[in-house]
């Protein structure tokens, strides 16, 4: 099975740009183990090219009167297949476990693929395995693990996001496998991971030697089609 190569945009982009993002992109014919995270309002760009589509955040909510929220039902009925979750940056505004914790649930109920983001700070570095243990605790807890098979989680330490450092490649895999045996002990399932933080053309060819990974979350380079395109190629040959 290919290993997943998640882009992330972020809030990148003005409309002009977005439709020659997608110009370009359409000429490098990516097959859905690549998954565009544009900002919302470019969503249906994507997804009329036929591209396997991440949504950069949700509400736990079904529908009501909840002003700028997007529900899973909703995004599910789009066409739209991913939701990223926990991701350092609505952190940073925020979002705490307990509200994670609802919209992991509230997205796999709705049959949402979740790529559920944690990772340690740099203060906590020592104490990685101790805080990553801790957010998925408290990110699944009372969720029905019947649901995982749509599961990914990303380990992204939040040190490395968008600064052009990664941890070593030991590092990486130590991590994934301690992440991978918790989960494999707490219910019994395989797991997908994936790592994020500074991925980018150049490193893509050492981290791709990573064995026990299964996919990369990509921000700042994804917003070069050229250089998504390049890790897209060393992750499939
Ligand atoms: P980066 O972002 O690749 O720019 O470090 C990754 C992410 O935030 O998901």
């Amino acid at each position: 099975m290919k290993k997943l190569v998640i882009a992330n945009l972020k809030m990148n982009l003005n409309n002009d740009e977005i439709l020659d993002y997608v110009k370009e992109i359409n000429k490098k014919h990516f097959d859905n183990n690549v998954v565009i995270c544009p900002t919302d309002i470019y969503i249906s760009y994507f997804l009329k090219q036929k591209y396997a589509v991440g949504i950069q955040n949700i509400f736990y909510e079904e529908k009501g009167a909840y002003t700028g929220k997007t529900s899973p039902l909703q995004a599910y009925s789009m066409g739209i297949e991913y939701v990223l979750l926990g991701h350092s940056e609505r952190r940073y505004f925020g979002e705490n476990d307990d509200l994670i914790n609802k919209k992991v649930n509230s997205s796999l109920v709705n049959k949402m693929k979740v790529i559920l983001c944690i990772g340690e700070t740099k203060e906590e570095r020592s104490k990685a395995k101790e805080v990553l243990n801790n957010q998925l605790d408290k990110d699944l807890a009372s969720v029905d693990s019947r649901l995982f098979n749509n599961l990914i989680i990303a380990y992204e330490p939040r040190w490395a996001i968008g600064n052009n450092i990664t941890p070593s490649n030991e590092e990486i895999d130590e991590i994934a496998h301690y992440v991978k045996s918790y989960l494999k002990q707490k219910y019994d399932l395989d797991i997908k991971f994936i790592y994020g933080g500074s991925v980018n053309e150049n490193n893509i060819i050492n981290l791709k030697s990573i064995a026990s990974i299964n996919g990369f979350l990509v921000g700042g380079a994804s917003l070069n089609p050229d250089k998504l395109d390049k890790i897209v190629k060393v992750v499939n040959n």
